[in-house]
């Protein structure tokens, strides 16, 4: 018996997709792990509980906006929210993933789980102002839910403009990323001193030097982090292409090398929510299973960086 995840059974889903298939790669572990509910991590300063799995849209969502309603992405976001997924990170400099975000949520059956984080991408207030209000359009939202200061850029200008928008109720939360380990001295200065909700930077298995000081400052100033790159740009997959996941894998309900890699991040107390990027609703199905289930302990986690590195 399958127990629905919003509303929605996940072999009904599968099946009516024509992905049934995918409930054999996954299974049997992720599919009896996906019984129970999906992983949720507050955010420090509301409270709020949210999916550990979210959506990046770097790259994999910059397609055709105008017949993106008709694309096999359409797939790949119901099973988002299929499973539970509510966090959906994009940018400005996404090209058109924020359009084709909007144009996909409209397609969805139920997303009122919904949670939208884009950022401001630009030098100036009223460009800044601009530029939100077109991201607003495009989403096809009338409030986003976090905002945040792209790559740290004109942050001085737009963090006035952020606290004005929370205060005002047109955000929920504002926020401030980078990525690829930049700007991190900085970074750190940025969220010693400011009201901050989130922040948002590169974590995964290989590249773990936010663990010194970002993820701890981050957890002591009571912000949520949100993480990118989680498989390093998919580089992490090329790394363990044709070799086995350990058999212990199965103590932490890990089916797969992307769920591995997931909650290697999912299991670091740090961290609110992760945003891997894909186009296809396999890899989608995939992902969301990090979701559910046991995660490593500290022990196990120090066992699969070494277990990586002897591959
Ligand atoms: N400064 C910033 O604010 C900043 C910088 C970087 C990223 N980000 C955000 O973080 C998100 C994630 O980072 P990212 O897109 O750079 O990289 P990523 O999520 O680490 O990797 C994405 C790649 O992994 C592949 N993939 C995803 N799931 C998979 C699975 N289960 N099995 C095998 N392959 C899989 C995808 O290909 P397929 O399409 O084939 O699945 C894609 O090529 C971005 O989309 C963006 O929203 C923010």
């Amino acid at each position: 018996m399958n127990s629905p995840i919003n509303g929605f059974s996940r072999r009904r889903f599968l099946q009516s997709t024509g992905a049934a298939s995918l409930l054999y790669t996954l299974a049997p572990i992720a599919d009896a792990a996906m019984q129970s509910a999906p992983i949720r991590k507050a955010i420090p300063s509301s409270g709020e509980k949210l999916s550990v799995i979210g959506l990046g849209t770097s790259r994999t969502f910059d397609v055709d906006s105008s017949n993106a309603a008709q694309s096999p992405l359409v797939e790949v976001m119901q099973a988002f929210f299929d499973n539970g997924g509510q966090l959906i990170d994009s940018s400005p400099m996404y090209g058109s993933a924020e359009a084709v975000t909007g144009a996909l949520l409209k397609t969805v059956t139920d997303n009122s789980g919904l949670f939208t984080a884009t950022k401001v991408w630009t030098n100036g207030r009223n460009e800044g102002i601009e530029q939100m209000q077109q991201s607003m359009r495009r989403l096809r939202v009338d409030r986003i839910d976090l905002m945040q200061i792209h790559n740290l850029r004109d942050w001085q200008t737009h963090i006035e403009t952020l606290l004005e928008w929370k205060a005002e109720g047109k955000i929920r939360y504002l926020g401030i990323t980078t990525s690829h380990g930049r700007s991190h001295r900085e970074l750190e200065t940025i969220l010693q001193q400011q009201p901050l909700d989130f922040v948002q930077f590169s974590y995964n298995i290989e590249d773990r030097g936010v663990e010194r000081r970002l993820l701890p400052l981050a957890q002591e100033r009571g912000i949520a982090t949100l993480i990118n790159r989680p498989y390093q740009r998919g580089s992490l997959f090329r790394k363990v292409r044709g070799k086995p996941l350990p058999t212990w894998a199965t103590d932490i309900d890990c089916a797969s090398w992307g769920q591995f890699f997931l909650k290697f991040i999912a299991s670091h107390p740090g961290v609110t929510c992760i945003i891997p990027a894909t186009s296809k609703l396999k890899h989608m199905v995939d992902n969301m299973a990090a979701g559910y289930g046991r995660l490593p302990e500290e022990s196990t986690r120090q066992r699969m960086i070494e277990y990586l590195e002897t591959l």
